[in-house]
């Protein structure tokens, strides 16, 4: 039994996604709302054990007292049983709380490697590589929380066989993804193959938690909760559009919030971002969030532009203190 089987349903958790569920991240969403478990961008097992781990080790990193916060699972992914046993040992060593297996990602310079999504058409090889997940993790700490995040198949939906396989496999916790691999991001996530494998589960009276993911919005988090019977939902973009999704006490749209308080809060993310990574951190990738902040109010557009055209932490800083203090000033 493992953190998992002490969460209370529905459980809310923060998707992993590259690029965005750094540390900085995780802390300003778990600072406006409660998800109950969060995780970490997805890292390569063959990079963590390479002979220069760096680039992969800062996505293991955590804040000071992040760990002891709320469950934070660290995703992994690979295709080779060596690497992952290491990478899951190292996760094991450094406290986090669980180890995710990713056998979803669809990107195909990733598939084509043979392991995230790759692994729903290899399933001899999927069983090995999570047996080495396990054997790994367990070797730091007998028992230590193994899931699984997947799709319901390649290019059809094949839950059953799949999700049926991976089950079998005594996972703690199993995230669907209601697409398959070929589906990328199109068309919308398929809600009653995640209800199959809670089916499934309970057919074969397994005590894996089943978290669902796909399209997940505020609105549509109990219907999706009372429709499928998961124990678990999982939100990735809907974070995006709606930083307190996870607040349960004091729920307010995001839509709802002031400019001042949107601002306030853009400006908090920069300079997060710039004391944790300074230039160590590819800055453009930072703008993927300013469209988060600057958006559905009235000046929105023309400090996202200008925004736009920074290049370092200081000229975004400098942009929101003239142009943002106009804005603020001048607009009702
Ligand atoms: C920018 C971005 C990065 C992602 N990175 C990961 C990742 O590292 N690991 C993973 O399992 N899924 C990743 N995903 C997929 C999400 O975790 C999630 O499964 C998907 O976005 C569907 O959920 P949503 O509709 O709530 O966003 C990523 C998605 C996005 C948009």
């Amino acid at each position: 039994m493992s953190f998992w089987n002490d969460l209370a349903s529905p459980f809310l958790v923060l998707a992993p996604m590259e690029d965005v569920t750094d540390h900085v991240f995780r802390r300003l969403v778990a600072d406006h709302g409660e998800p109950d478990v969060l995780f970490t961008e997805f890292t390569s097992a063959d990079f963590l054990t390479s002979k220069q781990p760096e680039k992969a080790l800062v996505r293991l990193e955590t804040y000071d007292g992040e760990l002891s916060r709320r469950p934070l699972v660290a995703q992994i992914w690979g295709g080779n049983p060596e690497t992952l046993y290491q990478a899951a040992r190292l996760v094991a060593q450094k406290g986090f709380a669980g180890v995710d297996l990713n056998m979803g990602c669809p990107v195909k310079k990733i598939s084509r490697k043979g392991a995230c999504s790759a692994l729903i058409r290899l399933p001899s090889v999927a069983l090995e590589v999570l047996q080495a997940v396990r054997e790994g993790a367990w070797s730091v700490s007998p028992g230590f929380a193994v899931s699984v995040k997947t799709r319901i198949g390649w290019s059809r939906p094949e839950t059953e066989e799949w999700c049926g396989l991976l089950l079998d496999q005594q996972l703690d916790a199993l995230t669907i993804h209601g697409r398959t691999a070929k589906q990328m991001s199109e068309g919308e996530a398929d809600w009653k193959e995640i209800a199959k494998v809670v089916r499934l589960r309970n057919a074969k009276g397994l005590a894996t938690r089943i978290i669902g993911n796909g399209d997940l919005t505020h609105t549509a988090l109990s219907a999706r909760f009372q429709q499928t019977g998961v124990d678990g939902l999982m939100i990735g973009r809907g974070v995006f559009s709606d930083i307190g999704i996870f607040n349960r006490e004091s729920y307010k749209p995001f839509e709802s919030w002031t400019k001042e308080a949107k601002i306030a809060l853009l400006e908090r993310h920069i300079r997060d971002h710039e004391g944790a990574w300074g230039q160590s951190k590819d800055y453009e990738k930072l703008k993927k969030f300013f469209k988060v902040y600057t958006s559905g109010w009235d000046g929105a557009l023309e400090l996202r532009q200008l925004l736009m055209e920074t290049h370092r932490h200081e000229e975004s800083l400098a942009v929101l203190s003239s142009l943002g203090q106009k804005i603020l000033s001048s607009k009702p």
